[in-house]
Protein backbone atom coordinates (compact mmCIF):
# COMPACT_ATOMS: atom_id res chain seq x y z
CA UNK A 1 0.00 0.00 0.00
CA UNK A 2 1.43 3.20 -1.46
CA UNK A 3 -1.23 5.46 -0.90
CA UNK A 4 -1.56 8.08 1.49
CA UNK A 5 -3.53 7.31 4.99
CA UNK A 6 -6.22 8.99 5.92
CA UNK A 7 -4.66 9.89 8.78
CA UNK A 8 -1.17 11.14 7.33
CA UNK A 9 -3.81 13.00 4.63
CA UNK A 10 -5.52 15.05 7.21
CA UNK A 11 -2.31 15.68 9.21
CA UNK A 12 -0.47 17.40 5.35
CA UNK A 13 -3.93 19.03 5.24
CA UNK A 14 -3.97 20.23 8.62
CA UNK A 15 0.13 21.47 7.74
CA UNK A 16 -0.82 23.25 4.72
CA UNK A 17 -3.82 24.97 6.02
CA UNK A 18 -1.71 25.93 8.78
CA UNK A 19 0.24 27.07 6.56
CA UNK A 20 -2.02 29.42 4.48
CA UNK A 21 -3.30 30.91 7.72
CA UNK A 22 -0.01 31.90 8.79
CA UNK A 23 0.92 33.56 5.48
CA UNK A 24 -2.19 35.18 5.47
CA UNK A 25 -1.34 36.38 9.12
CA UNK A 26 1.43 37.32 7.87
CA UNK A 27 0.62 39.10 5.03
CA UNK A 28 -2.56 41.10 6.72
CA UNK A 29 -1.64 44.69 6.03
CA UNK A 30 -1.31 47.30 8.52
CA UNK A 31 -2.66 50.45 7.58
CA UNK A 32 -0.06 52.91 7.19
CA UNK A 33 2.80 50.55 6.90
CA UNK A 34 3.61 50.58 2.99
CA UNK A 35 3.21 54.97 3.69
CA UNK A 36 5.49 54.47 6.43
CA UNK A 37 8.13 52.45 4.48
CA UNK A 38 7.88 54.94 1.85
CA UNK A 39 8.55 57.90 3.92
CA UNK A 40 11.63 55.95 5.77
CA UNK A 41 13.13 55.86 2.02
CA UNK A 42 12.25 58.75 1.13
CA UNK A 43 14.78 62.04 0.40
CA UNK A 44 14.84 64.30 3.05
CA UNK A 45 12.52 66.81 1.70
CA UNK A 46 9.81 64.02 1.71
CA UNK A 47 10.89 63.40 5.01
CA UNK A 48 10.57 66.67 6.46
CA UNK A 49 6.68 67.00 4.41
CA UNK A 50 5.47 64.09 6.08
CA UNK A 51 6.87 65.88 9.29
CA UNK A 52 4.62 68.92 8.35
CA UNK A 53 1.67 66.84 7.66
CA UNK A 54 1.95 64.68 10.64
CA UNK A 55 2.42 67.91 13.12
CA UNK A 56 -0.63 68.88 11.46
CA UNK A 57 -2.95 65.73 12.18
CA UNK A 58 -1.71 65.96 15.60
CA UNK A 59 -2.89 68.99 16.52
CA UNK A 60 -5.96 66.87 16.51
CA UNK A 61 -4.28 64.56 19.15
CA UNK A 62 -3.22 66.99 21.49
CA UNK A 63 -6.36 67.55 22.82
CA UNK A 64 -6.15 64.17 24.39
CA UNK A 65 -2.21 63.12 24.22
CA UNK A 66 -1.14 66.80 24.70
CA UNK A 67 1.27 69.03 23.48
CA UNK A 68 5.05 67.74 23.30
CA UNK A 69 4.89 68.25 27.04
CA UNK A 70 3.21 65.13 27.16
CA UNK A 71 -0.59 63.73 27.53
CA UNK A 72 -2.61 65.93 29.19
CA UNK A 73 -4.83 63.71 30.64
CA UNK A 74 -2.86 61.45 33.43
CA UNK A 75 -3.97 57.67 31.99
CA UNK A 76 -3.44 58.54 28.68
CA UNK A 77 0.08 57.60 26.94
CA UNK A 78 2.53 60.21 25.76
CA UNK A 79 2.92 59.31 22.38
CA UNK A 80 6.34 61.54 21.61
CA UNK A 81 9.56 59.55 20.73
CA UNK A 82 7.47 55.70 20.43
CA UNK A 83 8.83 53.64 17.46
CA UNK A 84 6.69 54.58 14.27
CA UNK A 85 5.61 50.98 13.64
CA UNK A 86 4.50 50.67 17.52
CA UNK A 87 2.54 53.27 17.14
CA UNK A 88 0.57 52.26 14.07
CA UNK A 89 0.45 48.75 14.97
CA UNK A 90 -1.73 49.96 18.22
CA UNK A 91 -3.64 52.00 15.80
CA UNK A 92 -4.14 49.19 14.12
CA UNK A 93 -5.73 46.80 16.69
CA UNK A 94 -7.78 50.05 17.80
CA UNK A 95 -9.38 49.98 14.52
CA UNK A 96 -10.21 46.10 14.33
CA UNK A 97 -10.96 46.36 18.08
CA UNK A 98 -8.91 43.75 19.52
CA UNK A 99 -7.80 46.58 21.55
CA UNK A 100 -11.19 48.02 22.93
CA UNK A 101 -11.26 52.04 23.37
CA UNK A 102 -14.38 53.39 21.40
CA UNK A 103 -12.67 56.51 20.55
CA UNK A 104 -9.42 55.34 19.09
CA UNK A 105 -11.49 52.94 17.10
CA UNK A 106 -13.51 55.43 15.54
CA UNK A 107 -10.16 57.65 14.75
CA UNK A 108 -8.54 54.12 13.38
CA UNK A 109 -11.20 54.06 10.81
CA UNK A 110 -11.53 57.49 10.17
CA UNK A 111 -7.83 58.57 9.65
CA UNK A 112 -6.06 57.55 6.05
CA UNK A 113 -3.24 55.41 5.49
CA UNK A 114 -1.06 58.48 4.13
CA UNK A 115 -2.46 60.68 7.89
CA UNK A 116 -1.56 57.10 9.71
CA UNK A 117 2.06 57.11 8.49
CA UNK A 118 2.78 60.81 9.16
CA UNK A 119 1.42 61.39 12.46
CA UNK A 120 3.69 58.59 13.20
CA UNK A 121 6.05 59.34 11.52
CA UNK A 122 5.89 62.80 13.39
CA UNK A 123 5.58 61.58 16.84
CA UNK A 124 8.54 59.27 16.44
CA UNK A 125 10.87 61.99 15.48
CA UNK A 126 10.08 64.46 18.60
CA UNK A 127 12.44 63.44 21.55
CA UNK A 128 10.52 61.67 24.00
CA UNK A 129 8.40 63.77 26.70
CA UNK A 130 10.39 64.46 29.79
CA UNK A 131 9.47 62.67 32.21
CA UNK A 132 6.78 64.21 35.12
CA UNK A 133 7.77 61.88 37.81
CA UNK A 134 11.12 61.75 40.20
CA UNK A 135 12.49 58.73 41.99
CA UNK A 136 10.34 57.07 44.55
CA UNK A 137 11.34 55.29 47.28
CA UNK A 138 10.85 52.32 45.46
CA UNK A 139 11.88 53.16 42.18
CA UNK A 140 15.79 51.29 43.27
CA UNK A 141 13.79 47.96 43.97
CA UNK A 142 11.48 48.68 40.64
CA UNK A 143 14.39 48.82 38.24
CA UNK A 144 15.50 45.59 40.11
CA UNK A 145 12.73 44.14 39.39
CA UNK A 146 12.11 45.46 35.66
CA UNK A 147 15.77 43.89 34.99
CA UNK A 148 14.42 40.86 36.13
CA UNK A 149 10.95 40.34 34.29
CA UNK A 150 10.84 42.99 31.62
CA UNK A 151 14.07 44.11 30.29
CA UNK A 152 14.40 41.13 27.55
CA UNK A 153 11.84 42.71 25.94
CA UNK A 154 11.61 46.47 26.16
CA UNK A 155 15.20 46.89 26.33
CA UNK A 156 17.86 47.69 29.09
CA UNK A 157 16.63 51.41 29.00
CA UNK A 158 12.85 50.76 28.33
CA UNK A 159 13.24 51.96 25.07
CA UNK A 160 11.52 50.06 23.32
CA UNK A 161 11.34 49.67 19.34
CA UNK A 162 9.83 48.08 16.67
CA UNK A 163 7.58 45.28 18.23
CA UNK A 164 7.98 46.66 22.28
CA UNK A 165 6.88 49.50 23.57
CA UNK A 166 8.91 52.28 24.96
CA UNK A 167 8.21 52.68 28.78
CA UNK A 168 11.08 55.37 30.15
CA UNK A 169 9.12 58.55 31.06
CA UNK A 170 5.57 57.46 30.57
CA UNK A 171 3.20 58.62 32.59
CA UNK A 172 2.75 56.76 35.33
CA UNK A 173 -0.72 56.87 35.97
CA UNK A 174 -0.81 55.89 32.54
CA UNK A 175 1.55 52.64 33.37
CA UNK A 176 0.22 51.69 36.55
CA UNK A 177 -3.72 51.28 34.98
CA UNK A 178 -2.08 49.33 31.68
CA UNK A 179 -0.43 46.70 33.95
CA UNK A 180 -3.70 45.87 35.94
CA UNK A 181 -5.24 45.20 32.82
CA UNK A 182 -2.88 43.08 31.39
CA UNK A 183 -2.86 41.10 35.11
CA UNK A 184 -7.12 41.31 34.66
CA UNK A 185 -7.45 40.31 31.21
CA UNK A 186 -9.69 41.95 29.35
CA UNK A 187 -10.96 43.49 25.95
CA UNK A 188 -8.63 47.05 26.59
CA UNK A 189 -5.46 45.11 26.41
CA UNK A 190 -4.57 41.62 25.58
CA UNK A 191 -0.91 40.54 25.19
CA UNK A 192 -0.83 37.08 26.58
CA UNK A 193 2.91 37.35 26.79
CA UNK A 194 2.57 40.19 28.83
CA UNK A 195 -0.01 39.13 31.49
CA UNK A 196 2.47 36.34 32.02
CA UNK A 197 5.13 39.36 33.08
CA UNK A 198 2.51 41.17 34.80
CA UNK A 199 2.00 37.88 36.75
CA UNK A 200 5.32 37.42 37.68
CA UNK A 201 6.13 40.30 38.80
CA UNK A 202 3.11 40.41 40.99
CA UNK A 203 0.70 42.81 41.88
CA UNK A 204 2.36 44.19 44.57
CA UNK A 205 5.54 45.43 42.81
CA UNK A 206 3.37 46.67 40.14
CA UNK A 207 3.80 50.62 41.92
CA UNK A 208 8.05 49.64 42.14
CA UNK A 209 8.38 49.61 38.28
CA UNK A 210 5.99 52.26 38.12
CA UNK A 211 7.84 54.54 39.86
CA UNK A 212 11.40 53.51 38.55
CA UNK A 213 10.01 53.48 34.64
CA UNK A 214 7.87 56.92 34.84
CA UNK A 215 10.90 58.77 36.19
CA UNK A 216 13.22 57.06 33.36
CA UNK A 217 14.58 59.33 30.85
C1 LIG B 1 -10.59 62.11 22.72
C2 LIG B 1 -9.27 61.76 23.19
C3 LIG B 1 -8.24 61.23 22.20
C4 LIG B 1 -7.80 61.84 21.03
C5 LIG B 1 -8.22 63.13 20.42
C6 LIG B 1 -6.76 60.94 20.53
N1 LIG B 1 -6.58 59.87 21.36
FE1 LIG B 1 -5.21 58.37 21.14
N2 LIG B 1 -5.84 57.53 22.87
C7 LIG B 1 -6.95 57.93 23.58
C8 LIG B 1 -7.27 56.93 24.58
C9 LIG B 1 -8.42 56.97 25.57
C10 LIG B 1 -6.27 55.91 24.46
C11 LIG B 1 -6.18 54.60 25.20
C12 LIG B 1 -5.44 54.67 26.46
C13 LIG B 1 -5.55 53.35 27.18
O1 LIG B 1 -5.06 52.33 26.70
O2 LIG B 1 -6.14 53.34 28.24
C14 LIG B 1 -5.39 56.34 23.38
C15 LIG B 1 -4.27 55.63 22.98
C16 LIG B 1 -3.52 55.90 21.85
C17 LIG B 1 -2.38 55.13 21.39
C18 LIG B 1 -1.75 53.94 22.07
C19 LIG B 1 -0.39 54.35 22.65
C20 LIG B 1 0.33 53.27 23.39
O3 LIG B 1 1.34 53.60 24.05
O4 LIG B 1 -0.07 52.11 23.33
C21 LIG B 1 -1.97 55.69 20.22
C22 LIG B 1 -0.84 55.23 19.33
C23 LIG B 1 -2.82 56.84 19.97
N3 LIG B 1 -3.76 56.94 20.97
C24 LIG B 1 -2.69 57.68 18.89
C25 LIG B 1 -3.48 58.82 18.67
C26 LIG B 1 -3.32 59.69 17.53
C27 LIG B 1 -2.26 59.52 16.46
C28 LIG B 1 -4.27 60.67 17.65
C29 LIG B 1 -4.56 61.80 16.69
C30 LIG B 1 -4.73 61.43 15.29
C31 LIG B 1 -5.02 60.39 18.88
N4 LIG B 1 -4.53 59.25 19.46
C32 LIG B 1 -6.05 61.18 19.36
C33 LIG B 1 -7.65 59.09 23.42
C34 LIG B 1 -7.49 59.99 22.39
C1 LIG C 1 7.84 38.75 26.16
C2 LIG C 1 8.14 40.16 25.96
C3 LIG C 1 7.67 41.11 27.04
C4 LIG C 1 7.97 41.08 28.38
C5 LIG C 1 8.80 40.06 29.15
C6 LIG C 1 7.36 42.27 28.95
N1 LIG C 1 6.72 42.97 27.97
FE1 LIG C 1 5.62 44.66 28.26
N2 LIG C 1 4.97 44.58 26.35
C7 LIG C 1 5.41 43.69 25.39
C8 LIG C 1 4.69 43.93 24.15
C9 LIG C 1 4.87 43.20 22.84
C10 LIG C 1 3.78 44.99 24.42
C11 LIG C 1 2.72 45.56 23.48
C12 LIG C 1 1.56 44.59 23.56
C13 LIG C 1 0.23 45.10 23.13
O1 LIG C 1 0.05 45.34 21.94
O2 LIG C 1 -0.65 45.26 24.01
C14 LIG C 1 4.01 45.37 25.80
C15 LIG C 1 3.34 46.41 26.42
C16 LIG C 1 3.64 46.91 27.67
C17 LIG C 1 3.07 48.10 28.25
C18 LIG C 1 2.08 49.03 27.58
C19 LIG C 1 2.85 50.23 27.05
C20 LIG C 1 2.05 51.20 26.22
O3 LIG C 1 2.62 52.17 25.71
O4 LIG C 1 0.86 50.99 26.08
C21 LIG C 1 3.62 48.25 29.49
C22 LIG C 1 3.32 49.34 30.49
C23 LIG C 1 4.55 47.15 29.67
N3 LIG C 1 4.54 46.35 28.54
C24 LIG C 1 5.33 46.97 30.79
C25 LIG C 1 6.06 45.81 31.04
C26 LIG C 1 6.64 45.47 32.32
C27 LIG C 1 6.60 46.37 33.55
C28 LIG C 1 7.20 44.24 32.18
C29 LIG C 1 7.89 43.41 33.25
C30 LIG C 1 7.08 43.14 34.42
C31 LIG C 1 7.00 43.81 30.81
N4 LIG C 1 6.30 44.79 30.15
C32 LIG C 1 7.45 42.62 30.28
C33 LIG C 1 6.36 42.70 25.57
C34 LIG C 1 6.86 42.31 26.79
Amino acid sequence: MMGIKPKAAATLLAAALCGLALSAAAATPVDGRDNLARVQKGTPAEQKAAIDAGRKVAQFCANCHGEQAGARYAELPNLAGQHPIYLLNQIEVFRTGRRLEPFMQGLGKALSAEEKASVAYYYANLPATPSVATPGPRSAEGGQLFARNCVRCHGPEAHGGENFPRLAGQQPEYLRQTLKRYLKGGPERIYPPMTAAVMALGEQNIEAVVAYLSSLK
